[in-house]
């Protein structure tokens, strides 16, 4: 039971580029009216339901928030109070919540379980993060980098650290947005094998951080123990070793070159305070770009 005619974002690539370009021209005009007062709320009694079955601050912040600007309002679903947590089938839960609401956000594990309530949904289904993409964060990323430095065409992007979903949306992104991204993980810590054949002519895939940070524009890490990872992040603190975005990385990159985090961060670990407390950090206003950008998806998807 697809509905082939709704639009859902599952990962980037459900845009074109001229699509991704239209949405982030709008999130600065909507970024600009929040300054100047002016109120835009083409979402008027519209309902949004957000399914987390996993943490959030940014995301269910920025979601909530961004539909109340909209002229709507959201729905918080957590599988601890609702039937999700009980055993109804996906696809039943997508039939009857998508009969409800206008659109539904969701963070979960595997992204098969998006992909399946969007199967069914009669309406558009957002990612709101899964074990395997966060395009949300990218529609921030990509609005923070065009804020501060214009086009990231031919801008080369460093990715060091876990090839986790972060990483996999950063390769959707320069494929999409046609730069270059050079990922540096340990050698056990690749993004998918099926992630680096389709994405491999924007890609360049090295095991030593300093490789590709070098004359980088911009340089990204996440933390390296991703929600649902906790238990391995002993093992994973050891075998990270080396990889910490800290002066002496950030020196080997251009001289302006900014640093992004998807937040939360642990310094020490991914990331030196250093560098996220420093200059060339802009990871609060990416961190408040979620917001901008996610409005201009929802009006894209539902307006
Ligand atoms: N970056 C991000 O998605 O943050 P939350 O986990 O707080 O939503
Ligand atoms: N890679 C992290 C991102 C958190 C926003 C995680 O999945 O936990």
């Amino acid at each position: 039971m697809t509905n082939s005619n709704v639009r859902h974002f599952l990962t980037l690539m459900d845009l074109s580029s001229a699509e991704l370009k239209s949405i982030l021209s709008r999130a600065v005009e909507l970024k600009t009216a929040i300054a100047t007062g002016d109120v835009i709320a083409p979402l008027s009694r519209k309902t949004l339901a957000m399914i987390f079955t996993k943490s959030s601050t940014r995301t269910r912040v920025s979601f909530d928030t961004g539909m109340r600007q909209l002229g709507g309002g959201s729905i918080f679903l957590s599988p601890n109070d609702s039937q999700l947590g009980r055993g109804e089938p996906i696809e039943d839960s997508a039939r009857v919540i998508s009969r409800m609401v206008d659109a539904v956000m969701i963070r979960t594990d595997e992204h098969q379980q998006v992909e399946l309530f969007a199967e069914y949904s009669a309406v558009p289904v957002i990612n709101g993060l899964t074990d395997d993409f966060h395009p949300c964060q990218l529609l921030a990323d990509l609005l923070t980098f065009a804020e501060l430095r214009g086009e990231i065409s031919g801008a080369k992007v460093a990715w060091v650290g876990d090839g986790n979903n972060m990483c996999h949306s950063w390769m959707n992104a320069a494929e999409l947005c046609g730069f270059t991204l050079n990922i540096a993980t340990p050698k056990d810590y690749q993004p998918s094998a099926s992630m680096i054949s389709a994405r491999s002519a924007s890609i360049m895939i090295t095991s030593d951080p300093k490789e590709a940070a070098a004359d980088a524009d911009l340089v990204v890490t996440d933390t390296w123990a991703s929600m649902g990872q906790e238990d391995e992040k002993a093992k994973r603190v050891s075998d990270f070793n080396g990889f910490c975005v800290d002066d002496a990385m950030m020196a080997l990159a251009h001289d302006d070159a900014l640093f992004m985090h998807c937040l939360p961060a642990y310094r020490g670990m991914e990331v030196s305070a250093s560098v996220i407390d420093g200059p060339q950090s802009i990871v609060w206003q990416e961190a408040e770009n979620r917001l901008h950008g996610q409005k201009a998806l929802l009006e894209f998807l539902l307006a």
